[in-house]
């Protein structure tokens, strides 16, 4: 422990069973604070490294370089074709988990590969879908004669927005694009000419084009197309008109043109352009496999900001010159492997906060990470068991969590976790605690019922206590990022960033990706054996005493898989929570006795010190 710190560990309870406040964030007002010494903090665990502290070059008041931040920043993507895969409750919920922790809805791209290969069957009422050619049944170059019933699952998400992409292909069919975008819409919002902008984001122009044209001007030239085809089928007029996602471009492993050269050939000429997008998978498939190649390709925020510096801001350049944001709407850690413990556990997660808030202060407008598709295990979760073994399910993967850190970290700071659909009403958010019912619940009714009452949000005990601070809980509230220099080429393990909001520094977050190994640890061999940490120093500035510190966390390090896939050795935590298809059907859990984990470090002379253990991501709240 660093000496001039005081690491309390604060239970903030969120009622317990038979104990329940009962909803929302009127009633929350007579919380206990129950504040214990911490025996088991995981920071206590790591011994600090010789080399010395690093203090953070860090504005108590916003600095010009700072990057605005989206409310919908954070989003997901599923493939088309699987959409019905995921129309479960498990999935859901977990979409719900995230949607309950930002102040607007997020955005669930539906799209891929398979999007642009659709046949439609009015006829085909027996199956939603048929396998007819490719890798049948479920692999990526599989394509499938769809049938009415496909469409059912676009109403999913209650509380998200989602992008319809409309097919593409090597030629437009006019016939289908008007199909398949009206069913999907009419499924979305029910019927053409009803309110939609709650419940879609955009419609984007296939994907991938370069697998099948590699002349950009023809891509330019049936987009333009698609979209006289859509506006036209959803009769969509005026300002609505400004509707479409370009580009979605693969970047890697063809990359004829890309967004700069699709934005040049004239695809905005016509200002409907409401955003461009391209994907990004950090590594490729032909890898060797070992902690040395993670660390070196994955672990690296020198290796994340490398490529996304040389290779990704030459077209956010090109879309921002024009007024039109820029995302990416595709990505993972890794594209392929047939070794999951590379490729969908907490290494990916620790990538996954890194890549997310690197494109966040680098002006990117969203990023949607991986639903992806049964078969894939670069993915936040498997929705079912529809693959087997090659990648069970239904599971909570451990990447969940650090997209729920992202979340909280990026929410506006007045807004408190939780906030919620429609910002500052807290009323309905169950945020995961428990609710008294115990259905499927393997851990002592854990899981709320329906996300409909009371669970206690425990950052309502914090907006309450920062009140004092004439902090106006407001949803709209500019959310600024800065990254913070470390000195990448000497520490390219480690990052931090600082979240500004209304101008304020809110919240910042600190990444130590040094890898360790828990599961070598245990077996006394391998490289990454020994668990070391980083203090960081942070100048809060004035009047500020203390400050609250919240961890992603996996006792086995970057060997961890999750709860779902692994067992409790393997589980993930953001601030004590977990998410679990066994535990919880993907509500959420708390795993020391139902409270959140927050620790308290005192400020001394106008300084945090901050201890994060390797393989660790910590959040700290001023
Ligand atoms: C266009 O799409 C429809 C519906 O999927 C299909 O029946 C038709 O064969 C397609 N036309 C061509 C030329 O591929
Ligand atoms: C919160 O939601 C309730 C019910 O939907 C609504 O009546 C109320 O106006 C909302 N409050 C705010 C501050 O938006
Ligand atoms: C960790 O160590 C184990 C045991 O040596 C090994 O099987 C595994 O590949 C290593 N890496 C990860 C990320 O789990
Ligand atoms: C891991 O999570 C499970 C499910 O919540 C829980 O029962 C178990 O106590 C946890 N184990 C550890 C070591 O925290």
């Amino acid at each position: 422990m660093h000496p001039t710190s005081t690491l309390l560990s604060l239970a903030l309870l969120g009622g317990s069973v038979g104990a329940r406040p009962s909803a929302g964030l009127g009633s929350n007002h007579h919380h206990h604070l129950h504040q214990k010494r911490s025996s088991s903090s995981s920071s206590h665990a790591a011994a600090p490294r010789g080399a010395g502290a690093k203090t953070l070059p860090i504005a108590s008041s916003q600095p010009t370089g700072a990057a605005t931040v989206p409310a919908d920043f954070l989003g997901l993507n599923i493939e088309s074709s699987f959409m019905n895969n995921y129309n479960n409750a498990f999935s859901n919920n977990l979409v719900s988990a995230l949607a309950k922790r930002m102040s607007v809805p997020p955005v669930v791209r539906i799209g891929g590969t398979s999007g642009d290969e659709f046949v439609f069957d009015e006829g085909q009422t027996d199956h939603v879908k048929i396998c007819v050619e490719g890798e049948c049944p479920t692999g990526s170059a599989a394509s499938y004669k769809i049938g009415p019933g496909f469409f059912e699952a676009y109403k999913a998400y209650p509380d998200a927005k989602m992008t319809i992409q409309a097919p593409l292909g090597p030629n437009v069919n006019e016939t289908l694009v008007r199909e398949f975008v009206r069913r999907a819409w009419e499924a979305r919002v029910g019927a053409v000419g009803s309110e939609w902008k709650s419940k879609i984001d955009a419609i984007a122009l296939g994907n991938e084009p370069e697998f099948y044209t590699s002349d950009v001007t023809k891509y330019v030239r049936d987009t333009l197309e698609l979209e006289r085809i859509v506006l036209d089928e959803l009769k969509l007029e005026g300002d609505d008109q400004k509707i479409f996602e370009a580009g979605n471009n693969a970047k890697q492993p063809v990359s004829q043109y890309d967004v700069a050269d699709i934005l040049k050939q004239g695809m905005n000429k016509n200002g409907l352009t409401k955003a461009t997008a391209e994907h990004l998978y950090q590594i490729d498939t032909t890898q060797e496999w070992t902690d040395a190649t993670m660390q070196r390709l994955m672990l690296s925020h020198k290796a994340i900001t490398e490529r996304l510096d040389t290779q990704y801001m030459p077209s956010l350049r090109a879309s921002v010159a024009e007024g039109v944001p820029y995302m990416i709407s595709e990505t993972a850690a890794v594209l392929a492997s047939p070794i999951n413990t590379f490729v969908s556990g907490f290494g990916f997660a620790l990538w996954l906060v890194d890549f997310s808030l690197a494109n966040a202060a680098r002006g990117v407008a969203r990023v949607n990470h991986m639903g992806g598709r049964p078969v894939a295990n670069h993915v936040l979760w498997t929705p079912d068991h529809t693959a087997g073994l090659r990648n069970p399910g239904p599971q909570a993967r451990a990447p969940f969590a650090a997209a729920c850190f992202v979340a909280d970290f990026l929410r506006p700071t007045s807004g408190g976790a939780g906030a919620g659909i429609g910002g500052d009403n807290d009323s309905g958010d169950d945020y995961g605690l428990e609710s008294g019912d115990d259905s499927g619940s393997g851990s002592g009714g854990l899981a709320g019922s329906d996300g409909s009452d009371g669970g206690v949000n425990p950052f309502t005990v914090f907006n309450e206590k920062r009140e004092q601070d004439a902090h106006v809980v407001d949803a709209e509230e500019d959310v600024t990022i800065q990254e913070l220099d470390l000195d990448t080429e000497a520490n390219p393990h480690l990052s931090a960033y600082a979240v500004y909001s209304s101008g304020r520094l809110g919240r910042v977050a600190l990444v130590n990706m040094r890898l360790y190994n828990g599961t070598a640890a245990a077996a006394g061999n391998g490289g990454y054996v020994e668990r070391g940490s980083e203090v960081f120093q942070i100048p809060v500035g004035d009047g500020v005493e203390e400050v609250q510190v919240q961890r992603l966390h996996a006792d086995l390090g970057a060997a961890a898989m999750g709860y779902d896939y692994g067992g409790e050795q393997h589980n993930v935590t953001w601030a004590g929570e977990q998410w679990s298809k066994k535990v919880d059907e993907g509500k959420g859990h708390f795993t020391q006795g139902g409270s959140q984990v927050v620790e308290i470090v005192k400020v001394s002379g106008g300084v945090a010190s901050v201890e994060v253990p390797d393989s660790e991501a910590v959040m700290v709240v001023m």
